[in-house]
């Protein structure tokens, strides 16, 4: 579904990814973890070509994207929803329009769009604040507007960045349970995401970054002491943010590998 071979992306003083070899197969849900600046966001930005990777090849859902010319991006995303820690709803359009938004952009049909905005407010739970605006939303009820409009075009894959950033525990909760749902419908789904008690408590394969590395690819568990963003720092946040420092130090010395 992706897969990353050997992709290296650099930036001027920094290193984005660094070697990366990784599967992710169809219908599966990934976890992708990793302290602040380990990589997370340019792993996204690639599978979406919004940047190049400087070595190795790039494959969803067979084809290789590296090769892809301009032309074909709008389709490539197509395929590929996405989901925000800040929703990014538009603020003057209602509920319903933001989701119908997402279709009309591609000139789907009026007849489809009638048909599938209400399909997904529903299964998001969200049918009767079609009318409203997002200001007059809750920040869970937003993030489910978001989803809704992520996958009414039923994308193949679904990216989430941080999606319960902004929630209360309980609303995160919920949103866990409807990308869950999306998943046992047949969507491929990765999520970054800081928060450990979440990782824990769902059991799918977790991708660990650090320094553009992949550390750790397993299931279940979140794997770092606390969720890094968290104030109580151990002993071992320390231990892991000091190396990352010596890590960046080295490599902004040693330049491009
Ligand atoms: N446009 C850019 N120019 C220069 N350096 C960049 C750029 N984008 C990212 N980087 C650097 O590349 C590394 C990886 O950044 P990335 O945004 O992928 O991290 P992240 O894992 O998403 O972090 P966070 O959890 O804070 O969102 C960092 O050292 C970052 O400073
Ligand atoms: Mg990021």
């Amino acid at each position: 579904m992706i897969e990353f071979n050997n992709v290296s992306k650099y930036y001027k003083s920094n290193v984005g990814l660094d070697n990366v070899t990784v599967h992710i197969n169809e219908g599966d849900f990934v976890f992708l973890v990793g302290p602040s600046g380990a990589g997370k966001s340019t792993f996204i930005k690639l599978i979406l070509k919004e940047i190049e990777p400087d070595k190795g090849t790039i494959k969803v859902r067979g084809e290789d994207i590296t090769r892809l010319k301009k032309s074909g991006i709008p389709k490539l995303r197509r395929n590929v929803g996405i989901v925000f820690q800040d929703f990014r709803l538009l603020p003057k359009k209602t509920v319903y329009e933001n989701v119908a938004f997402a279709m009309e952009i591609i000139h789907q049909p009026k007849r489809l769009i009638k048909k599938y905005v209400p399909q997904v407010l529903s299964m998001m739970g969200i049918s009767e604040s079609a009318g409203k605006y997002p200001d007059e939303l809750s920040a869970g009820e937003q993030q489910r507007v978001a989803i809704a409009r992520a996958i009414v075009n039923r994308p193949k894959i679904l990216i989430a960045d941080e999606p319960t950033g902004n929630l209360d525990p309980d609303t995160a909760w919920e949103i866990m349970q409807l990308l869950n749902t999306i998943n046992m419908k047949g969507t491929t789904i990765l999520m970054v995401t800081h928060a450990k008690d979440i990782v824990d408590k769902m059991e799918k394969r977790v991708i660990a970054i650090e320094n553009g590395r992949i550390v750790r690819d397993e299931f279940g568990m979140y794997g770092y002491m606390q969720a890094l963003q968290g104030t109580d720092v151990t002993f071992d946040t320390v231990e892991v943010q000091t190396r990352n420092l010596f890590r960046t130090r080295f490599k902004r010395g040693g330049g491009r590998r």
